[in-house]
């Protein structure tokens, strides 16, 4: 049993072990996953301390899948109110004999400390946590990549928009690099994409047509305004003119492009309507394999096969 907390310190093979795992439950019915007995007789809790839609949903689909029992606690009708610490929670939902708890929070380093703190016998999955990590949603990513590009060698990858705030961007960049993709272009203004990103192996570009030059994978970002606390940052219509992914701007990439999203997306802020219902959008085959990817990640963390995903402390940046 082990813990799924960041992509950081996991390997090549690791990351293509847990892309195959999932395109193994793919295969079963192309998109449509069938149920295994796989995790029978697990319970899996998802914790989520922050809202969300679809990592919420497919973590319920993909441990149902799985055959293991799953309960969703409602954090706003839960005892927390009644002024319950989040440590006590978590060890009645352990004597409760818990297996897995899926986590996400708006702090960075959530999941990292429920880990530190509860039995050995309880699974942590990150779910995302503040800017830090969302290291199920870049797997996703990775497959939908895969799937639709066949392999990872000699792609350019463009990450457009908000990286400063995106836990999203932070685990794709982590991923494409250690999969061995030839370039990760974060593109957007200075104030959303800084300087310090070259050291995690990034291009930088402030230039949207510069940043979107030949590439064979958009992926578009929303502005984050509930991790901004206040910073400096363009109007929407202003980010929409310079950043927005349009059918013009997308015509600066390959023809055979494909445009990605995690969600939730805001049409006409970072991505036409165009774009994103267009053929090159591939933004709804991400939530189905996600179903595949989180399926793989739940499986493979209960059989031990995440050797390498030790707790480790995470820092904001
Ligand atoms: N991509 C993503 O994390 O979406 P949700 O916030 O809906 O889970």
């Amino acid at each position: 049993l082990k813990h799924f907390l960041t992509l950081d310190g996991l390997d090549k093979t690791i990351l293509t072990e847990i892309l195959d795992r999932a395109e193994s439950f793919l295969s079963m019915g192309e998109q449509s996953v069938k149920k295994v007995p796989l995790l029978r007789g697990k319970t899996v809790v998802n914790l989520f301390f922050e809202n969300s839609t679809r990592t919420r949903t497919t973590f319920e689909l993909a441990a149902k899948r799985l055959s293991a029992d799953v309960i969703n606690l409602n954090i706003e009708t839960s005892a927390t109110s009644k002024g319950e610490s989040l440590l006590d929670t978590l060890k009645n939902l352990e004597a409760m004999q818990s297996d897995m708890f899926i986590v996400r929070h708006s702090d960075s380093g959530a999941p990292h400390f429920i880990a530190e703190h509860c039995t050995p016998n309880v699974a942590i999955i990150n779910a995302g946590d503040g800017r830090h990590a969302h290291p199920t949603q870049a797997m996703l990513d990775m497959l939908t990549i895969r799937r639709h590009k066949g392999t990872f060698d000699g792609l350019k990858v463009a990450i457009v928009g908000d990286i400063l705030h995106s836990r999203v961007a932070r685990s794709q960049l982590h991923a494409l690099t250690t999969l061995g993709v030839d370039e990760v272009r974060l593109v957007g203004p200075k104030t959303l994409v800084p300087e310090f990103f070259t050291e995690m192996g990034a291009t930088i570009c402030h230039d949207l047509e510069a940043g979107l030059k030949d590439v064979d994978v958009v992926v578009m970002l929303r502005l984050q305004k509930e991790r901004m606390k206040g910073a400096l940052l363009p109007s929407e219509g202003e980010f929409y003119r310079l950043y927005g992914l349009t059918e013009e701007s997308l015509s600066w990439a390959k023809p055979d492009a494909i445009v990605m999203h995690p969600g939730p997306i805001n049409r006409g802020v970072e991505i036409s309507s165009e774009v994103a219902d267009g053929e090159r959008s591939v933004i709804l085959n991400q939530v189905t394999n996600g179903i595949a990817v989180r399926m793989a990640v739940l499986s493979m963390a209960m059989s031990g096969q995440l050797q390498s995903s030790e707790v480790q402390t995470a820092g904001d940046e």
